[in-house]
């Protein structure tokens, strides 16, 4: 039976202010921490036992999920005492591993929405006989990830992590965060020190002769690491478009938690989720958004794409289009953001205080 790695210890500063009190996998999509999504399709792909590798705010994780036996898991956890980088993680917790020197052990980032066939990127290494195989999908802008290039065979030939000059763009396949390592491999990271599996063991492996064997498919993916993507993946998740076995509801154009209180003539559309005991007033349209545990929107509130926090209370008719609003956050009645805004936790914004002007 394949085991896990999930890699949840990165401060995800992009996703500020709701990383600020929750680490980035434990923020909700589509009514659960994230990690949950993860979680359950590794279950469903049979993978039994699972190792966290923890750093930031490592102490939520196991009050939350605990031995991991409600989603017919066995979770461990291992916390960092200084962040190690990707590849110091996976080597920090070789030792709660049970696999033998060539068994595959599978390792995945803790912010990646993906409709990956893992039992197939398993047996793919398998066939191959490679040291470490790496789940490719292509983007149309790689320079926020790392570049894989692969010949004719699928052998990855070269690993560019964040490309800074135009001639590094070499390629539109980029590394897609699930990995299978055989066992033996992880053991040779070298332990103690900060080691980014992306910058040092992937393109020293290539250096030193081994076998990198690339699987690309064109599944649905997604990097959760901004909000505006976070965002997407939640409405995904509810509209059924990215696959998992833990939404807690019926897939469709909207998710309301069953605490949750939505007035008879609000709208909601576009894979919107509602979280326990959060209220929706009257009137209110709410397109493509997520509005976590305890919010409050006003009447006649219009959101779309927005990350609404925890606890937050969002004024009547104030209009929010691509806003964060940060956990326990106040914005006033008739006030209008845009793209990009990020209230931050717990501040307050007054009535009409905000407009925005069209005629730039
Ligand atoms: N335990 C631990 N310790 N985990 C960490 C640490 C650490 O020091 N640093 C990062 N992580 C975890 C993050 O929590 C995340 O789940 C994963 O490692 C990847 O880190 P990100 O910060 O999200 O990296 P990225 O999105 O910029 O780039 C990575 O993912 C891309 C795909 O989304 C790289 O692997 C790229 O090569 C890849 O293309
Ligand atoms: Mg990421």
């Amino acid at each position: 039976m394949t085991e896990a790695i999930l890699l949840v210890g990165g401060k995800g500063t992009r996703l500020r202010p709701l990383t600020v009190h929750t680490p980035k996998p434990m923020i909700p999509a589509a009514g659960v921490p994230f990690l949950t999504h993860l979680l359950a399709r590794a279950r469903a792909a049979g993978v039994e036992h699972i190792v966290l590798a923890t750093s930031y705010l490592a102490e939520v994780f196991e009050p939350h999920f605990g031995d991991g036996s409600e989603l017919g898991l066995h979770l461990e956890y291992v916390t960092e005492d200084e962040p190690l980088g990707t590849g110091g993680a996976i080597r920090n917790v070789a030792s709660r591993l049970r696999s033998g020197p060539d068994e595959p052990v599978l390792i995945f980032n803790g912010d990646i929405l993906t409709g990956l066939d893992i039992e197939a990127l398993v047996s793919t290494h398998g066939s191959s006989g490679a040291d470490v195989s790496l789940h490719l999908t292509r983007v149309e802008d790689p320079r926020a990830f790392g570049l894989v290039p692969t010949d004719s065979t699928g052998r990855v030939t070269a690993f560019l992590e964040k490309p800074q000059t135009p001639e590094e763009i070499v390629t539109d396949q980029i590394n897609a965060g699930a990995y299978v390592f055989r066992r033996s491999v992880i053991d040779t990271i070298p332990a103690g020190r900060p080691v980014s599996v992306e910058r040092e063991t992937f393109p020293g492996l290539l250096a030193s002769g081994a076998h990198l064997q690339g699987m690309v498919d064109s599944t649905y993916w997604l990097d959760l690491g901004t909000p505006q993507a976070f965002v997407r993946g939640s409405a995904d998740l509810v509209l059924g478009r990215a696959p998992s076995p833990a939404v807690p509801g019926r897939c469709g154009d909207r998710l309301v938690l069953p605490t949750a209180s939505v007035a008879s003539d609000a709208k909601l559309t576009g894979g919107t989720v509602v979280g326990d005991g959060a209220v929706v007033g009257e009137g209110a349209r709410i397109d493509g958004s997520a509005v976590l545990a305890g919010a409050v929107i006003g009447a006649g509130a219009v959101i779309s794409d927005s990350l609404i926090g925890a606890g937050a209370r969002i004024g009547d008719r104030t209009v929010l289009s691509g806003a964060v609003v940060g956990d326990g956050a106040t914005v006033g009645a008739d006030n209008e953001l845009q793209d990009g805004v990020r209230v931050w936790c717990g501040a307050s914004i007054p009535d009409a205080a905000i407009r925005f002007s069209s005629d730039r």
